[in-house]
This record gives structure tokens, sequence and C-alpha cells, in this order.
């Protein structure tokens, strides 16, 4: 697929899905702003990005607060005159039973899954009206989209509040040739997966998948790709499975 010309905004670029698909739009064109919070993480993607020729830079910024998001999309625009492709990967995980959650925990999900994902979109979405439109995809997971499990109430009301945020805002800006979509990934090997598990716990989770492993963040980044592209022009406002049969085998 062809980016040239097309500037992205990854948001959670240090690690994960989010580098990931740094790394794979660059590699098809694109330049990349890397935003996070991990300098340090961030700056290895975009050494594996210049590695390969391409062009990039890292902000450093949390977010989650809304002077660090506008100072992000400024400088963002400062260098790069527009912004065509945002992909927020930032998310974290949390595992307990519903009245096991204490507030902190769940303020927290809430905060850097769902509220850094509106203010991304609050400070994008004005840059891309100006220079004619562009594609969001926010991030979702194969427990956002029709399912749950027990012990992640939190995180699982997080996702799905991402799926209607992606619907409301897909159906807010389709004038505007704004496209916003989202990816469900099922279970990735990423830092994330390996969070609140024992070894054997992990093993005996992926022999309970339909598929018997994990997706690697490469693949789920072709997902990023596609969605990212003018291949992908006449799809909006979806919530889209890269989970390997997981929300269809219930
Ligand atoms: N790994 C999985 O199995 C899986 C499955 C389904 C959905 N997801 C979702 O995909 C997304 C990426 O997951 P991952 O496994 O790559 O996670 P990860 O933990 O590897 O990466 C998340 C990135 O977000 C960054 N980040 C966190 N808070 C931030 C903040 N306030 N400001 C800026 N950056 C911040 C982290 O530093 C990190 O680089 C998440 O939203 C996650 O919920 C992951």
């Amino acid at each position: 697929m062809n980016l040239t010309g097309k500037v992205a905004l990854i948001a959670g670029g240090a690690m994960g899905i989010g580098r990931a698909a740094a790394i794979l739009l660059a590699k098809n064109g694109a330049n990349v702003i890397i935003a996070d919070l991990n300098q340090d993480g961030g700056e290895e993607t975009l050494a594996h990005i210049h590695t390969s020729g391409r062009q990039g830079i890292f902000i450093h910024a949390n977010v989650t607060e809304w002077e660090n998001v506008r100072r992000l999309v400024s400088k963002s625009i400062n260098q790069y005159k527009k912004i065509d492709i945002l992909f927020s990967s930032v998310g974290i995980y949390a595992r307990a039973k519903l009245a096991d959650t204490d507030e902190q925990t769940w303020d927290r999900i809430m905060t850097i899954n769902v509220k850094s994902a509106f203010l991304l979109c609050k400070a994008v979405i004005p840059e891309m009206i100006r220079s004619g439109g562009g594609s969001i995809i926010l991030s979702s997971s194969s427990v956002g989209w029709h399912d749950s499990a027990p012990n992640i109430a939190a995180y699982a009301t997080s996702k799905f509040a991402i799926t209607g945020l992606t619907k409301s805002a897909a159906c807010d800006y389709l004038v505007d040739h704004i496209r916003v979509n989202c990816i469900c990934p099922g279970p990735t090997d990423t830092p994330m997966i390996h969070g609140g598990r024992t070894k054997e716990q992990l093993e005996a989770f992926i022999e309970s998948l339909p598929i018997k492993r994990l997706a690697s963040p490469e693949e789920i980044a072709q997902a990023v790709l596609f969605l990212a592209s003018d291949e992908s022009a006449f799809i909006t406002g979806v919530a889209f499975p890269v989970d390997g049969g997981q929300t269809a085998f219930v």
C-alpha cells in the first residue's frame, strides 16, 4: 500500500502494536510522528524507522492531558504541516472482578484507554478538516466488539467505549471526509499480554484460544495499514476484528 506523502501520528508508538504500526506505515511511505510517555521506547521505534531509510520524529507526550495533546498536535503541524492518519494504540490492562476493582484503577483505565482517544480526536480532527480529510484508527479489543470475559470489567468497559466513540465520530465527520474506525485485536504478543498472568496461566490461556497462538504485533499492524490507506476509502464507523477467529468462535 502506498502512503507516500501522508503524515501519520501514532500515539503509543514506543512499544507493542503501536511500534509495529509506526514501522509498517513508515515502510509504506508515510512520515511518522511517534508520541509516547516512554522516551527510550519511542526513540528505539524511531531508530528502526531511520534504519529502513524512512522519516519520522518522536514527541514525548502524556496523551491523557489536554495541554500535552494540544502541544503534540501543534508540534506535528509545525513539522509536517498536516496530519492525514491518527492511530492511537495507547492503552493499559488490569485484571479484577468488578467488585474487587478499586476506584483508582477504574479511573486510571478510563483516563488512559478512553479519555486519551477523545483528546487525540478532539485535537486532530480540526487539522484534518483544514487539510481536507483523514483516517483515524482507535484501539478497541476483541472484548470490546461483542463479548467479554471474567475479571476484566474495567478494561472491557473502556474498550466498548472506544467502539462507541469510533461510531459516533464516524457519523459526526463523514461529511468532512474523515473516516474513523477501530481495530479489535485478539490476544497479541506484546508486553501487555504478559502482565498479570504467570507463565503457566498464559500458556493455558493461549491453549484456550481457537487459533492456539497469539497474534504478532506486525499482524495487527497490517490491519492498521489497510484502514489508514486509501484502499479502505469506503470503510468508516467499523470495529474491525483482527483476532484469529476468536469472536466468531463463541
Ligand atoms: N496486546 C493485546 O493482547 C491486545 C489485545 C487487544 C487490544 N489491545 C489494545 O491495543 C493497544 C496496544 O496494546 P499493546 O499490547 O501494544 O500495549 P503496550 O503496553 O505494548 O503499548 C502501549 C503503549 O502506550 C503507551 N502509553 C500508555 N499510556 C500513555 C499515555 N498516557 N500517554 C502516551 N503514551 C502512553 C505506553 O508507553 C506504550 O508504549 C491497547 O489499547 C490495548 O488495549 C491489545
